[in-house]
């Protein structure tokens, strides 16, 4: 009988540097090996202060380096041997001091010279505080690694180190081994630096405090494109509408039921954001008044008045500037036209038009049947998974980023 051929698995060097943000190494050490990824660290000596190497020695199972020069049994030229020995090298967290010595080719400890010395792609989380972060050396460095082909996740906003809240917050660990693992798998990053809104799924509009009117749209489209954005880099915010799904790992969830909830959490993110996809299936009508008590039945019909919502997208739309917004249509009669139609009344870059006479297209499923239609032409896809469709549409946006 033929044996099996060995898995090999794939390897990863962590490079930890001195921000109180090392304790969060940990959990990407362990979520690294959760992915059986081999793991090997090395630390700078401040991290050293933060963490104790013997926490990743018991964890990782291997000896934790720290110095440049060789101890007792190392190779003689470590830092090479350290550099060429992964598939991909992880800086988390980068602090300004490790990425300004990388971006400017400094070397005087065990790590600088680790990401010198190394041709395998590197991916960074940078945590800093907000004003280091801004620090216009501290972009420009940025620049630099990411024109060497470094890739960043992160950083985000919250909490930071000094007790304020702010951008320079590292990345959570999961994101940060979701990305390591895009990295390994050779797929691009190309989303990172990216901050994108998606929303999701359907609204619902109170009749009285138990009855309510909605729409069958469950989420799995916008869901999905929040996925591949996160995989792909992206910093995302889902904005979601109730919805049995349960997010992505690494996305931001902002949770709302109505028009106006939608409406104000969009805003919010949007105003941060580079790009808004705009999946959810908002209701276009509410109960023109809300009754305070249960409505008894009284053997009679009853009517229900509705009034328009607010069809928010018009008004981010014309007040994008040059973000990116993408909407999506959802029709049945003439749908090319009323899609085109669409695009133009509400300002958008690109919309996505759901026919809903196609088989497989349409709410609940996992897959879908859309045409991609800009201002220069419309593209149909065949038949794909929502997954796959999300990835189409952020490979549009990431050419007109790239052009621009
Ligand atoms: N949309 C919105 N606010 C609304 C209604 C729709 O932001 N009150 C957004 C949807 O999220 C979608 C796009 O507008 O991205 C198109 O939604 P769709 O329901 O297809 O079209 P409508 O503009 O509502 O027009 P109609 O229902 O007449 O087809």
């Amino acid at each position: 009988m033929k044996e099996a051929s060995p898995k090999i698995r794939k390897k990863v060097l962590l490079s930890v540097g001195g921000g109180i943000a090392a304790y969060k190494a940990v959990e990407v050490l362990r979520g690294l090996q959760r992915a059986d990824v081999d793991v090997r660290v090395a630390m700078t000596r401040a991290a050293t202060r933060f963490v104790q190497p013997l926490t990743f020695e018991a964890l990782s199972h291997q000896r934790v380096h720290t110095e440049l020069f060789p101890e007792a049994g190392d190779p003689d030229v470590l830092h090479v041997e350290l550099a060429g020995w992964p598939d991909a090298v992880v800086v988390a967290p980068a602090t300004a001091d490790l990425l300004g010595k990388a971006a400017n080719g400094l070397a005087d400890d065990l790590v600088s010279c680790i990401l010198l010395a190394t041709d395998r792609p590197v991916l960074a989380a940078p945590a800093m505080e907000t004003s280091m972060f801004e620090h216009p050396p501290v972009q420009r460095n940025l620049d630099t690694l990411r024109g060497c082909g470094y890739t960043f996740i992160g950083p985000e906003t919250g909490a930071l180190a000094s007790g304020a809240s702010g951008m320079g917050r590292m990345a959570e660990p999961e994101a940060v081994v979701e990305a390591a693992m895009t990295l390994l798998s050779g797929e691009t990053l190309d989303l990172c630096d990216r901050k994108i809104v998606v929303t999701a799924g359907r609204t619902e509009e109170d009749i009285d405090p138990v009855r309510f009117i909605t729409n069958r749209s469950t989420g799995k489209m916008g869901y999905a494109i929040a996925d591949r954005a996160r995989a792909r880099g992206a910093e995302v915010t889902l904005v979601s509408g109730p919805t049995e799904l349960s997010p992505p790992t690494g996305v931001d969830v902002l949770r709302v039921r109505s028009v106006s909830e939608m409406d104000r959490a969009t805003r919010e993110a949007f105003a941060s954001a580079d790009a808004l996809i705009m999946t959810a299936a908002v209701l276009d009508f509410r109960p023109e008044s809300v009754a305070s008590g249960k409505i008894k039945k009284s053997g009679e019909g009853l009517r229900l008045d509705l009034q328009p919502t607010e069809d928010f997208l018009v008004d981010l739309g014309a007040r994008k500037g040059d973000r990116l917004v993408i909407g999506f249509a959802m029709e049945t009669d003439d749908p090319e036209a009323n899609a085109k139609a669409k695009l133009e009344a509400k300002q958008l870059d690109m919309i996505v038009l759901n026919d809903l006479n196609n088989v497989g297209a349409g709410f609940g499923v996992d897959t879908n049947v859309v045409t991609l239609i800009d201002r220069d032409r419309s593209e149909a896809l065949p038949l794909m998974s929502k997954h796959d469709v999300g990835d189409r549409i952020l490979d549009w946006m990431a050419t007109v980023w790239g052009e621009r």
